[in-house]
């Protein structure tokens, strides 16, 4: 079966078991995971019980597509992502994005952890991703085309849609929540960054650093999707900085900058809906 099969075989499932589909769809990153206990009228689909899904790995993940609804808006979230440090190749990083384009998703919501390069941000900072720099040693479109997913060469030049940027900015002024703006860089991972490496990826115009997301956007894009992204400032980095990040430090500070990212998204999804 080609991509394009399996993407269908996926989309066909998934049709069999919801019968209202939401056009929107979130990625439960780092910062975002309790969303779920906000949901109503929840549906959870295992990805094991997905044909063609992956099934995720690290632990305090869960796979699950959820289906619900969130402020009364229907939402499919996405409950464990796919790492590319984690073996996954490119295309099965980015296929979920695939099928919710597929189900007829055209607005996707994502969330991460990253380090901060910016010496203006602190720890616990919640930053809306204005762009990205791809550092991945492959990007996921490379291979054959398939027209009827996107152009071959697509722009990349709104990635994180400009408009959702500035509704972000409103709700964040109405809601006295202090939110940062910059440029997300993708690496592999799973090594955090020497003292060098934070300080080479800010002077080459980055405010953050992690290892997810930058697949998952470009293929939305491709697919042209909306997307709009958050991302919880766990650690900082650079040559003066000597604290040694930790996952366990990661993980304690996006619970607190949870309720933020928590807010925004839900208020987000409300007045995005369309
Ligand atoms: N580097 C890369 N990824 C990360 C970091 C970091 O410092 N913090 C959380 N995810």
């Amino acid at each position: 079966m080609n991509m394009l099969e399996q993407i269908n075989q996926t989309a066909e499932y998934i049709r069999s078991k919801v019968t209202d589909i939401p056009n929107t769809a979130i990625i439960l990153g780092t910062g975002l995971g309790s969303l779920v206990d906000y949901m109503d009228d929840k549906l959870f689909i295992p990805y094991k019980e997905i044909p063609n899904f992956p099934v995720s790995t690290v632990e305090g993940h869960s796979g699950n597509l959820i289906f619900g609804t969130l402020g009364g808006v229907k939402v499919i979230a996405m409950q464990g992502r796919f790492h590319y440090y984690e073996g996954y190749d490119m295309k099965q990083v980015t296929f979920p994005v695939r099928v919710f384009r597929a189900l007829g998703v055209d607005t996707l919501f994502v969330s991460n952890a990253s380090g901060g390069m910016n010496k203006e941000f602190v720890v616990g900072d919640v930053m809306i991703i204005t762009d990205h720099i791809n550092l991945f040693p492959e990007n996921p479109l490379r291979g054959k085309n398939f027209n009827e997913l996107g152009p071959r060469f697509p722009a990349m030049t709104e990635a994180y849609s400009k408009e959702l940027i500035a509704l972000a900015d409103k709700i964040a002024f109405e809601k006295n929540i202090r939110l940062m703006h910059g440029v997300y860089v993708g690496v592999t991972g799973p090594t955090f960054e020497t003292p060098a490496e934070y300080e080479y990826f800010r002077i080459i115009g980055g405010d953050c650093v992690g290892m997810s997301t930058v697949p998952e956007v470009i293929v939305a894009n491709h697919a042209g999707m909306r997307v709009f992204g958050l991302s919880v400032i766990t650690d900082l980095g650079g040559k003066d900085v000597t604290q040694v990040p930790t996952h366990e430090e990661v993980q304690q500070a996006a619970v607190l900058a949870q309720p933020k990212c928590l807010e925004i998204m839900r208020e987000m999804v409300v007045r995005s809906a369309h």
